[in-house]
């Protein structure tokens, strides 16, 4: 891979870690608390496909789809608890960076590497998240889709990237913990790295297509060496 201009992370699910939430509050949700976890997440995720395709009047910000997400699940499991609702919501606002993140992106930018966040978060959401994760002064853009009222995976987003370094899309190194965010930046035409923490089964044949497909966020620097 050439060095690219700027490595650009992925938010929730990349540098964040989108469980931190649920497992601040684990005694109060009970034993099931990662599965309540996954299913916020799923639900945060479909509302954001389904307010995109269905044209930007029905667009609503991403603090909007997890909360909406955050009371379909708790409806769907009888959960009923505005305290416990109003918590899980301040946790997701600062939620815990992976912890070798801060490294990361501090060894990038030593190599003279812009490092930048494209996120669906709303500025605000990730603004109170890079000052929570003390990562701040290791991040030079944060790019939100809000300025483009649509989320990823629709190209628009991307091209906020490339319009940022004033770049072509291979020029920037696009750093993925979702497969379907990946996808998406590949076919943007970006440079991309996935990070599959979980061991999770290959998708959008994304390794057999050259994907580096990394365990953590460690095993960047070496691709940049
Ligand atoms: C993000 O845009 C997809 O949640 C992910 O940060």
């Amino acid at each position: 891979m050439p060095a690219p201009e700027a490595v650009v992370f992925d938010a929730y699910g990349t540098l964040l870690d989108v469980s931190g939430a649920m497992r601040r509050e684990a005694e109060r949700l009970g034993p099931h608390w990662q599965a309540l976890s996954d299913e916020w997440r799923s639900k945060q995720l479909e509302y954001t496909w389904v307010r995109s395709l269905t044209g930007a009047a029905h667009h609503e910000d991403f603090w909007l789809c997890t909360r909406d997400a955050l009371q379909f699940v708790f409806a769907r499991h009888g959960i009923e608890d505005a305290p416990l609702a109003r918590a899980l919501m301040a946790a997701y606002r600062t939620l815990p960076a992976y912890a070798e993140a801060p490294a990361v992106l501090r060894a990038i930018r030593e190599r003279g590497i812009a490092v930048a966040i494209l996120s669906n978060g709303t500025p605000g959401m990730l603004a109170d998240a890079v000052a929570a994760a003390g990562i701040e002064s290791l991040v030079d853009e944060v790019l939100s889709v809000e300025s483009v009222g649509v989320f990823k995976p629709d190209p628009r987003v991307y091209r906020l990237a490339t319009r940022q370094f004033g770049c072509a899309p291979d020029e920037l190194m696009f750093v993925s913990g979702n497969a379907w965010d990946a996808q998406a930046a590949h076919a943007f035409g970006m440079q991309v790295v996935r990070v599959n923490r979980s061991g999770a089964p290959d998708e959008y044949a994304l390794a057999e297509t050259g994907v580096p497909v990394l365990d953590d966020l460690g095993g960047l620097i070496g691709l940049l060496s």
